[in-house]
């Protein structure tokens, strides 16, 4: 109240002071044209009388001259006229006037004298009057002079009648402004205000409502972002305290980003948390001019992104999108998310050939063939291993500048791209504490004795503290390995290697997904999406009552083609679904660069075109197949409203895709049909499990995951959730930081014994 009286007193203030600064200014505009416009007239009277009275001047014809000096004087706004002699005596006058000229007498013998006329205002009889005098001539030269007394009173009554009208107009105008900034300020600052308030009290209170409109977009836009993030939170915290309320109530331990938090901070305390990976969690690239922000289809990201959110930390890896550059600050550094900043990524540029050698070659045509056993050969080159351990030392440069200051890092690193990466920052920073999660498959120790590099990469790998695995089976592969090709102490109890003083620790960490019902916001109305399915079909341009999903990056490790045939059989033995029966194969396109993927574009495009030329009809065909990159929330949408899900590798590390469709589906509806060579599959018991080269079994398990029991599919899917809800993400980086922490105590103890 008292914030809008100081604001209405200053609006009075300050619109009355421009506006009588503008006022005075008027007045005296006016006065001074008044003034202009009267000796203008004064002189032309002047000149025309003068023209007539210098003839009975020439004839002294006195009487003449009083006839046209009392006609003259009579006019409106003229006082008098006087006509003086050479001598500056009165020769006619208006009557009554002689009494008052006296003391301009000193002025006319002046014109007389300097033959120059004379303008100007004076007070005649306490009137203000202007005078004008003019020499007047006959042909022996100046013989007197004509003086004109104008009355300039209706100057003052003109001005003061100026004043008070412009007085009225200036309350005039300063109500007018005041109440119209008012009204402004009410309809357009103070009720989306007392909205915003409203909303956010609402919020507090524990109330889910929508945000209101701001009408004013740009003017609040920066302010209902924040406002808008600022609820998120809020929301989200109270889930969390909510759901950690009811885990306590019900004795169970799930784990919650806010668990994770804790747990981090706990187990890490002050160190601060660096992150390695190959592919970046936001990419920038250019869509014509306008830059665009890319979430990658990759496993690690999915994966990591939730702990970096949580536990803040900095994140390396390589800058890829054409438009990265454009987007970091001089340290090659950025926020993200960017609509919601949490961490630092810091962006590593390699060159063309970097990226050849290293990760099209090395990494991708050579170690990941090799790891997979997917009946693609792996190739060495010794080129690709060269710009391989470049590029690692390029990182481990990167990652060391980093740390600089930093005490006792911890340092988690992942996945094959980095094999080299443990031993180079542990040499530089023995203090810091540091893992690497391999995030596919460690073969055993034949397949892995093809790599010519072999013992190098193992003994990057044991440079670090703690070496991750999805599996206890991958963990024995690669202790065997270790076993047979270096020089080392394994020790099958613990499951850990010990290389001169340096103990490394295998173990299992299953990743998994952010199931976490405190993380998911406004989750949809139970069932609607899943009545979506129509709809998705409908937009792809097929009918059909049943939908199968299957969402990868076309790798020839993922059974794409297998599942295609497993599906052409399904119709061939259930002809009744045809018609019926549709697969949505999202794929996005991968490695392309490297033969055997772009080949496998081609081949995968060409299966489904030949199945669907087999089977379809006017409105309907078995594969809908969508080469092209997907965003989480448009994969969403088909997770929740398949009936099924076929996740058919041919050799996976774990397999999120299996996982993020149980944590989709809220509704416990849908089955998923699992490759038994997923790493998922030795914790999703009560997925059905097939051979993906059984082509047989994966058409009855299709026939089997649609003719199930409603109420069997429903308690698998709710057994499933439960296995993927306990085994989060958060669970998977909370095992991986003790892990981390307490290898470094033992290591350390075992060390100095
Ligand atoms: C797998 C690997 C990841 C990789 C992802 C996507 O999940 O384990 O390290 O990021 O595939 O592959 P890309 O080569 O596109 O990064």
């Amino acid at each position: 109240m008292r914030m809008s009286l100081r604001l209405i007193v200053s609006l009075i203030v300050g619109v009355t002071l421009l506006s009588a600064v503008f006022a005075i200014f008027q007045q005296r505009a006016e006065k001074r044209g008044l003034r202009n416009d009267l000796a203008k007239r004064a002189e032309i009277l002047a000149e025309s009388l003068g023209a007539n009275v210098e003839p009975l001047l020439a004839k002294s014809s006195r009487r003449n001259l009083q006839k046209i000096v009392t006609q003259f004087g009579n006019r409106e706004r003229v006082t008098g006229i006087a006509v003086f002699d050479k001598s500056a005596n009165t020769l006619a006058i208006t009557p009554g006037l002689e009494s008052y000229i006296i003391g301009e007498l000193g002025t006319v013998s002046r014109v007389i004298a300097g033959d120059a006329s004379y303008g100007g205002f004076t007070t005649l009889n306490q009137n203000p009057t202007y005078l004008y005098v003019l020499p007047l001539h006959i042909e022996s030269g100046v013989a007197g002079a004509l003086a004109i007394f104008h009355d300039a009173s209706f100057i003052d009554r003109q001005t003061a009648r100026l004043r008070r009208e412009i007085y009225l107009r200036v309350l005039a105008q300063t109500l007018f402004i005041v109440l119209t900034t008012l009204l402004i300020i009410r309809w357009s600052i103070l009720r989306p205000i007392a909205r915003t308030a409203k909303w956010v009290r609402d919020l507090r209170h524990g109330k889910r409502v929508p945000r209101p409109s701001l009408g004013e977009e740009d003017l609040f836009k920066p302010l209902a972002q924040e406002v808008t993030h600022l609820a998120k939170v809020l929301e989200v915290a109270r889930a969390a305290a909510e759901e950690e309320a009811r885990l306590r109530e019900s004795a169970e331990s799930l784990w919650t980003p806010e668990r994770l938090r804790i747990h981090v901070r706990s187990k890490l305390g002050d160190r601060p948390l660096f992150v390695v990976s190959n592919r970046e969690p936001y990419m920038h690239t250019y869509r014509g001019k306008a830059v665009e922000v890319v979430v990658p289809a990759s496993g690690v990201v999915t994966a990591l992104e939730p702990i970096l959110r949580t536990c803040e930390g900095t994140w390396l890896a390589h800058g890829s999108g054409d438009a990265d550059r454009e987007t970091v600050d001089e340290r090659d550094r950025l926020r993200v998310p960017p609509d919601e900043p949490q961490y630092t990524l810091k962006r590593v540029w390699l060159s063309k050939e970097d990226e050849e050698g290293y990760y099209f070659g090395f990494s991708n045509e050579g170690l990941w063939p090799l790891c997979h056993i997917a009946h693609t050969r792996p190739t060495f080159r010794a080129k690709d291993w060269e710009c391989y351990q470049a590029v690692n030392r390029k990182f481990a440069q990167a990652l060391l500048e980093e740390m600089n200051g930093a005490e006792e890092p911890c340092v988690l690193l992942q996945d094959y791209h980095f094999a080299l990466l443990p031993r180079l920052v542990k040499q530089r920073r023995p203090d810091a504490r540091v893992a690497i999660f391999w995030h596919i498959p460690w073969p055993n120790p034949e397949a892995f004795g093809i790599c010519p590099w072999q013992r190098e990469l193992l003994d990057g790998l044991l440079g670090a503290d703690l070496v991750g695995f999805h599996t206890q089976s991958h963990c024995n592969n690669f202790l065997q390995t270790v076993d047979r090709t270096l020089e080392s102490r394994v020790n099958w109890e613990r499951f850990s290697v010990e290389r001169g003083s340096h103990l490394t620790q295998v173990r299992p960490f299953p990743i998994s997904v952010a199931f976490s019902e405190a993380g998911e916001q406004n989750p949809p109305a139970r069932g609607s999406l899943y009545l979506d399915r129509g709809t998705l079909l409908r937009e792809q341009g097929v009918e059909a009552t049943f939908m199968g999903i299957g969402v990868e990056r076309v790798d020839y490790t993922k059974g794409i083609i297998e599942r295609f045939r497993g599906l052409e059989r399904f119709l061939e033995k259930y002809p009744s679904y045809c018609g019926r029966f549709c697969l949505v194969q999202i794929g996005e396109p991968s490695r392309t660069h490297i033969k055997r993927y772009h080949d496998l574009l081609g081949e995968v495009e060409a299966e489904a075109a030949r199945i669907n030329w087999r089977f379809q009809t006017n409105h309907w065909r078995p594969i809908v197949y969508l080469p092209r990159h997907h965003t989480h929330q448009e994969i969403q949408r088909y997770y929740k409203a398949a009936d099924l899900c076929l996740v058919t590798s041919l050799h996976d590390g774990m397999n999120l895709v299996a996982k993020e469709f149980i944590a989709a589906r809220d509704d416990d509806q849908g089955a998923l049909i699992l490759s038994q060579f997923t790493g998922a599959s030795h914790q999703l018991r009560d997925a059905i499990i097939v051979n993906p080269y059984d082509t047989e079994q994966l058409a009855d398990a299709m026939h089997f995951a649609l003719v199930m029991d409603p109420s069997e599919r429903s308690a698998r899917m709710h057994r499933l959730r439960q296995v993927v809800k306990e085994f989060n993400i958060y669970r998977w980086a909370a095992d991986l930081t003790s892990g981390l922490s307490e290898i470094r105590l033992e290591a350390h103890v075992e060390v100095e014994s």
